[in-house]
Formats: structure tokens, sequence, C-alpha cells
């Protein structure tokens, strides 16, 4: 995740507007049985019969599809061990993050860069800063997510990285989902946000989806190459999101 849990320069707040919140949780996501891809859709279809070989392949192919659907998206903290696969994930999906990341300037990271990475999230969280964490599906790295100490004593943001080869799954709302609930758990917050930039449509997506109000706009220096410099600020309060629960 490199560099995504520094504190960004936080700017002026521009069009103030509430939205009333209707809370719709990402769960709906898990009940569409998306996961790793598996649809029910082409048991209908006709087909040749395929060869020993073909089928042998395609056999595989179920198996370790059926294995990703059983196992469930996950979210822990980043451990030394996960730094190989995390660099992997990175560079992978390097192309995808560019427009938005400002940290993929600094990849690549070495292993002991990454490994020393962790370490430093793994302090940090253990003394009541950000939370930084990896998105599995059993050992596959999905992504990447935290909550950061961004908006107060009284208030945790969301930031979120999906896998190239994962996005469009409902991961990244599942995921936000389970940070705002995560976050609730803290008695002294009352409000989770999250920033998106204006230009950033799939990142819109999710406090959309999970119901979050669009509460305004701010600016923010532009530090990476898509962005607009303007932000939209996604809120839910613990009140919203524990009534809908
Ligand atoms: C933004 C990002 C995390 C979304 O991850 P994802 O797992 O594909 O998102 P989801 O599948 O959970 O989609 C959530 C909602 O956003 C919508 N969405 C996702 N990608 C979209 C896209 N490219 N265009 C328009 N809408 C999109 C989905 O349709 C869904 O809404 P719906 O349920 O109403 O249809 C992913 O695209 C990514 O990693 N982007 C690069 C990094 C980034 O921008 N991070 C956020 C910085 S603020």
């Amino acid at each position: 995740m490199g560099k995504a849990d520094d504190p960004r320069e936080r700017g002026s707040f521009v069009r103030p507007a509430t939205t009333s919140p209707t809370i719709r949780r990402a769960r709906a996501g898990e009940a569409r049985g998306d996961v790793g891809g598996v649809t029910t859709s082409a048991k209908h279809r006709r087909v040749a019969a395929p060869t020993r070989a073909a089928r042998s392949s395609s056999l595989d192919n179920m198996k370790s599809m059926i294995e990703l659907a059983a196992q469930r998206l996950a979210i822990r903290p980043w451990q030394a061990n996960d730094a190989p696969a995390l660099s992997v994930a990175i560079t992978e999906s390097i192309d995808h993050l560019r427009p938005w990341m400002s940290w993929i300037a600094t990849e690549p990271r070495s292993l002991a860069e990454r490994q020393s990475m962790i370490a430093r999230w793994e302090k940090e969280r253990r003394a009541g800063g950000d939370m930084v964490f990896g998105m599995f599906i059993g050992a596959v790295v999905v992504g990447g997510c935290g909550l950061h100490r961004r908006l107060g004593p009284d208030g945790l943001e969301i930031g979120y990285w999906v896998h190239a080869a994962h996005v469009r799954r409902g991961y990244a709302a599942r995921v936000a989902a389970m940070l705002t609930s995560v976050a609730f758990s803290f008695q002294e917050i009352g409000l989770v946000e999250i920033h998106c930039d204006r230009a950033n449509h799939a990142s819109q997506g999710v406090p959309r989806r999970l119901g979050f109000a669009l509460v305004g706009q701010q600016t923010k220096p532009v530090q990476a190459p898509n962005e607009t410099g303007l932000q939209d600020v996604w809120r839910v309060t613990r009140s919203d999101w524990m009534r809908d629960a």
C-alpha cells in the first residue's frame, strides 16, 4: 500500500450539502454469488462434447474457481511474510493504480522496503494510529485498504484499492462496509468518510452503493495523474449506520 497511509494535506471545504443516506451495505454483493467469478448461467448452454485433455483442463479450472468461491473475502493487517505477494499485486496493478494512487510514484519497492513498511504499519496500528489492512481471498491478495485518522478524534477515513484482475466484483464495497463497522466498534468514532476525486467514478461507486451521504467537496493538491484537485466527501454517521444494521 506504500504511502497510502500518509496523512494527506486537507484543503478548504467548498460546497456543503446533505443527502439523506439509505444504507444498503455491500452485503448485497455477497448475495450476488460473484466471488471468484463463478456464475451459474453457463450451465444451460449446449456445447459439443470436449476432448479428454480439454475436459481435464476445464475440471482443473473449475476446481480452482470453486476453491476460490468457497473462501471468503477477508481483511487483516499485513504481515511481514505478505511482502512478496503484496509486491506482485502492486506490480500487476500498476497501470490501473497509477492514475489515482500517489504512492505508486514510489514503486517498485524492494522486498526489504516493503517489509519495513509493513512493520511501520503494525507499529502505527498498535499505537492507536492508522490501520492498514490487506484484502484477501484465501491466500490471494485482492487489494489493500485502511482506516485513516485524518478527520480528528471522532472520525475515520476509509481508503482502498483493488487488484486490477479483481475489480467490479463488489470487493471494494464489501470491504468498505466491513471497515465502517470496524470503525464504529471504537466508541469515540461518530462518523466515517470516504474521499474520492471528482473524476474517480469507480471510487465514487463505493460510498454511493453503501448509502453514504455526499456532504460536500474539498480542494486538495493534485498528487496523482488523473486527479482534478477537487474531492467529493461522502459520510455516514454512527446513528445512520447502526439504524440500518
Ligand atoms: C475504486 C476501486 C477500489 C473499486 O473497486 P471494485 O472492487 O471494482 O468496486 P466494486 O466492485 O465494489 O464496485 C462498487 C460500486 O462502484 C461501481 N464501480 C466500480 N467500478 C466502476 C467503474 N470503473 N465505473 C463506474 N462504476 C464503477 C460498481 O458498479 C459498484 O456500484 P453498483 O453496485 O451500484 O453497481 C478500484 O477500481 C480501484 O482499485 N481503483 C484504483 C484505485 C483507486 O481509485 N482507489 C480509490 C482512491 S479514492
